[in-house]
């Protein structure tokens, strides 16, 4: 089974690497897909966010990693993907994922959306949040790769 967990990676945390894991052990194949437009204003461009992704999934066996555009159930209909994946993390995350659900069940009733909870360790983090930790001058080294904390730093520098 050939499963796409699509999302902005805005940027990769430990949650979405913890998650993919997860996905691993139980799909023959994980693509992993970076969405072009996400409907706010990303820190990192796609060339950006792909790289990082890229990195930080080298190690990791059946993962492809991937950029759309477009509707997602339009991605994963032309490359033949069986279902999609999202992260569950608090109830809040609920509303969201369940409108995203039934909007893709209502484009493409033949895709299931699946959902894994990533360790508890990360069910309290978000890019968001990352985000704001860091411009707020806190560490987000537990919560995302040293690299990605890194092209943090250069951003936040370069947007001064
Ligand atoms: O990481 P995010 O920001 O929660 O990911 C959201 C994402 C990119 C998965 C979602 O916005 C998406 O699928 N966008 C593509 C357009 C689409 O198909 N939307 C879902 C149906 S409304």
């Amino acid at each position: 089974m050939k499963v796409l967990y699509p999302g902005s990676f805005d940027p990769i945390t430990y949650g979405h690497i913890d998650l993919i894991r997860r996905a691993v052990r139980l799909f023959d194949k994980v693509v992993v897909a970076v969405a072009v437009n996400i409907g706010k204003t990303p820190w990192f461009s796609l060339e950006e966010r792909l790289d990082m992704v890229k990195q930080a999934l080298t190690d990791m066996k059946g993962v492809e990693v991937v950029s759309f555009s477009g509707l997602v159930v339009d991605y994963a209909r032309r490359n033949n993907i069986d279902a999609l994946l999202r992260g569950l993390r608090m109830v809040s995350d609920f509303d969201y994922e369940f409108q995203m659900a039934i909007a893709n069940r209502g484009f493409a009733p033949d895709i299931e959306t699946l959902f894994l909870m990533p360790s508890e360790d990360y069910f309290y983090i978000s890019s968001r949040l990352i985000k704001e930790v860091l411009t707020s001058g806190g560490s987000v080294s537990d919560f995302v790769p040293d690299f990605v904390e890194k092209a943090m730093k250069r951003k936040l520098e370069q947007n001064k």
